[in-house]
């Protein structure tokens, strides 16, 4: 199994290229199970998820080229591409364990399936590293637009005879995929759906438009209220997938914690202000320049901030972990809570190796700055947890190796390349 080997100490300086978003690229793709026509997406990168779900799509019919090329001519490799999906024909309406375990996400197909085709057998998700990770919403939510549904040894089988038809849904609590599958299979149904309490991430945005250039009439996207008008059938269309939100503050808070200068290239800083604002409160200097933004700190040691993760617009669940990292390294302490997931602290007790010290109690975390750390063999369980020892391991004295490196495979495009493009001392070591 890979690992990455990390000696830590320099800054970092020059230009970091911020790839197409994982988590907007994958329902956008999704969303290509909803017509028979082809839907083109630019900027998707190359990352283990999208591969997977590149074949997860495959499963239920869904052919793909990419630049223009079939998608096994192309090989692997290479950066964020165009990829064009055409599901021409649905083959198959069941995603099947297999499959659906290995990402959470591909559970999101059961919206478009249940839209185009009337019924979808498509396999519980299970739980997961972060933790249990229902899928109720879902479930209701489907309900609620007119779907039977029965759970049955671990499936969700679901049907919709005579079509979905629109109504009110209210979101007991935000879910980003609810949202996505809600709205998905709302755009097929009869008449109107609302939803309310929905998800405001740039994500949800970035599916709505594309819904939108496939035709679907979606109003209010990005505010909690989502007003969705059913139409016959979509039609293809060319989408860019938005920059990665969490990419750019996860390298943002990399330069924070070792100190440098760097601009973080086709960054959008409205993805991400809340976390931009707590990083500019720890001493870092953030300026948006018309390429990106620029992240700077000299001199002067990092300010404690404390920090609650919310849904979109506020602090992010998927930049706790790294922001952990940084405040290891800061001048007093600081209280970091988790409200999203129960079980996101499984980054703590590999922190502590590196020299942290973190207490937790309850969904909150305390962590007593540390004038430094210092490197030594980690190892985490999921993909935020990982990078967020990979910038701790920048920062630390000495040789940090991480291990288990495909779970940063799964969300960070080239991230040794990126970071040793401004200096960092960082190799991928095979087998
Ligand atoms: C998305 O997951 C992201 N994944 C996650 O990123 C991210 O952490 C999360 O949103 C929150 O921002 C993708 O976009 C692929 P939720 P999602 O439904 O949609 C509870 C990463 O590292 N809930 O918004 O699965 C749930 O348990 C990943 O890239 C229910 O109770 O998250 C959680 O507590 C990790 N019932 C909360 O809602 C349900 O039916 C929010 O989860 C659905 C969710």
């Amino acid at each position: 199994m890979d690992r990455i080997r990390i000696v830590g100490g320099n800054q970092l300086s020059g230009t970091i290229p911020i790839s197409g978003a994982k988590n907007a690229a994958l329902p956008l793709m999704i969303a290509s199970l909803l017509t028979s026509q082809t839907l083109t997406l630019e900027n998707v990168p190359h990352l283990a998820d999208v591969e997977q779900l590149i074949r997860i799509l495959g499963n239920h019919g869904v052919d793909y080229s990419v630049n223009g090329k079939r998608g096994h001519q192309n090989g692997v490799g290479g950066y964020s591409r165009t990829i064009n999906f055409t599901a021409a024909n649905i083959v198959d309406t069941t995603a099947p364990y297999e499959l659906v375990s290995k990402m959470r996400a591909s559970f999101w197909v059961v919206g478009p399936l249940l839209a185009r085709m009337g019924v979808a057998k498509v396999s519980l998700p299970g739980g997961c590293a972060i933790g249990t990770r229902p899928v109720d919403l879902f479930i209701d939510g489907l309900q609620k637009l007119g779907a039977e549904i029965d759970v049955d040894t671990g499936y969700v089988v679901a049907s919709a005879k005579n079509r979905l038809r629109g109504d009110r849904y209210v979101f007991p609590k935000v879910s980003v995929g609810a949202t996505h599958v809600l709205m998905m299979a709302a755009t097929l149904a009869r008449g109107e759906t609302v939803l309310e309490n929905a998800a405001r991430e740039p994500e949800v945005v970035n599916l709505a438009d594309c819904l939108i250039a496939m035709g679907a009439t979606i109003h209010g996207a990005g505010t909690s209220t989502i007003t969705i008008q059913g139409v016959d059938e979509l039609t293809g269309a060319d989408v860019r997938v938005i920059p990665d939100r969490i990419e750019t503050g996860t390298y943002a808070m990399a330069v924070a914690m070792t100190g440098g200068d760097v601009l973080l290239e086709g960054a959008q800083p409205d993805l991400l202000q809340a976390a931009l604002d707590v990083i500019g409160r720890t001493g870092a200097e953030i300026t948006p320049t018309n390429a990106g933004i620029r992240v700077r700190r000299n001199g002067a040691g990092i300010t404690p901030v404390d920090v609650t993760t919310e849904p979109f617009p506020g602090f992010p669940t998927d930049l706790q972990a790294q922001f952990m990292g940084l405040m290891t390294m800061s001048k007093g302490k600081s209280r970091i809570t988790e409200t999203i997931f129960e079980n996101r602290f499984m980054h703590v007790q590999e922190l502590a190796r590196l020299g942290a010290h973190i207490t937790l109690s309850g969904q909150t975390a305390i962590v007593e700055g540390v004038g430094k750390l210092k490197g030594a063999p980690v190892m985490a369980t999921d993909l935020r947890a990982s990078v967020s020892l990979v910038i701790a391991g920048l920062a630390a004295e000495g040789e940090t190796m991480v291990n288990r490196v495909y779970h940063l495979d799964r969300g960070f495009e080239r991230l040794e390349e990126k970071l040793s493009g401004c200096g960092a001392v960082i190799e991928r070591i095979s087998g």
